[in-house]
């Protein structure tokens, strides 16, 4: 790697000491950052499925610096969440984004029993929203019950999470359920996946394909790819079913084949030209999941391909600035959503920007697995 990954984590570390008192100040839980502030989501305040993300970040840079600091703002930013278990009906999917990062991360770094409680509550609400017909329902609108999203597929380490702490087999049944589902409902035969699938919520038969956050239906919009990526090998790593490593390598091989030459990443692999839209949020989770791949199967094409997009952004999209808050620059939400941001920084994108790099220095918890 071009960069130094170690200084780029110090430089993280000490942005962020200077910024996080600002969130705290406000008692918010941060979606992106700002000028000399940082804003919460513009969606459902912190029920919104980013809000684990904060608390991981934290628990990162703890686990990085030592600096408690960290540890009691990951606290801070947990109570705000669990107050949300009594919102349910807003919750989704996504607990897995929430809780893992949050209260999991909690417990497993200091073994409080009521973080592992409430994390295993929040697995148990993810195996409510199984369909027996094959699937994890995505999101709770009337008309979308038989949506399934590739998302999903970093929340299943909540169930696999909660078999490994309980040894009770129902909650990584039902991810290997979800996992063999999307198998082969949504990995393409060119190795990229679709977002968002329909499915007959009785028989579980496809309906069809829906466009998501990407350009259009049928493309690849690369946070997707990324999920799928990570979210495969987090699979393999829990089950041993080699049928996820390949799939895991497979969308990986897609995804390299669109690396830019800057290292940074298009928002939808399959995009016009123009106008230029990025998400580095999608190659910074990329670089995680390639950094488990080469891991996993000593592939140093992977490594050679994570260390390219954490360059990219340390050359051109870090802000180290101390007096704007947020660090990765050019995340987008969402291809044809202004008002969840474009090319600005969001919450989700410095967390796998710092994990990717804590990979790299040695000190990432693995906050996806027990
Ligand atoms: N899980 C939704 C997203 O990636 O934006």
């Amino acid at each position: 790697m071009r960069n130094n990954a170690c200084e780029a984590l110090k430089r993280a570390i000490e942005k962020y000491r200077a910024t996080a008192p600002l969130a705290a100040a406000e008692n918010l839980l941060p979606y992106r950052g700002g000028e000399g502030g940082w804003l919460a989501s513009p969606f459902d305040g912190n029920s919104w499925w980013t809000g684990g993300f904060w608390p991981g970040l934290m628990w990162q840079l703890w686990a990085a610096s030592k600096d408690d600091w960290f540890a009691g703002e990951a606290l801070r930013a947990e109570e705000l969440l669990t107050a949300e278990f009594r919102t349910f009906e807003k919750l989704n999917h996504d607990v897995g984004f929430m809780y893992l990062l949050s209260c999991g991360a909690r417990w497993k770094l200091t073994g409080d029993a009521q973080a592992r409680t409430d994390t295993l509550h929040a697995a148990n609400l993810l195996m409510g929203r199984f369909n027996p017909a094959g699937f994890i329902r995505a999101w709770n609108e009337p008309e979308r019950v038989g949506y399934a999203i590739i998302d999903c597929l970093m929340n299943l380490s909540l169930l696999f999470w909660a078999t490994d702490v309980t040894g009770d087999p129902r909650f990584a049944h039902v991810a290997r359920i979800h996992a063999d589902t999307a198998l082969r409902e949504f990995l393409r035969p060119d190795g990229s996946v679709s977002h968002i699938v329909e499915l007959d919520p009785v028989t579980g038969a496809r309906i069809r394909e829906h466009g998501g956050q990407g350009y259009a239906l049928g493309t690849a919009w690369s946070r997707g790819q990324a999920w799928g990526l990570y979210g495969y090998a987090l699979a393999y790593m829990n089950t041993g079913d080699t049928r996820y490593l390949e799939a895991s390598r497979r969308i990986a091989g897609f995804f390299m084949d669109h690396i830019r030459p800057d290292g940074l990443t298009d928002c939808d692999f399959l995009q016009p030209t123009q106008p230029e839209r990025l998400d580095n949020i999608a190659g910074a989770c990329a670089a995680c999941g390639l950094l488990e791949l080469e891991r996993l199967t000593g592939g140093a094409e992977y490594r050679r391909a994570a260390e390219a997009l954490l360059d990219g952004l340390i050359d051109h999209c870090c802000d180290w600035s101390k007096d704007r808050c947020g660090l990765l620059t050019h995340c987008t939400a969402s291809y044809h959503d202004d008002a969840a941001g474009v090319h600005t920084n969001i919450v989700y994108g410095d967390y796998f920007f710092v994990e990717a790099l804590a990979k790299l220095n040695g000190t990432d918890p693995m906050l996806w697995r027990k």
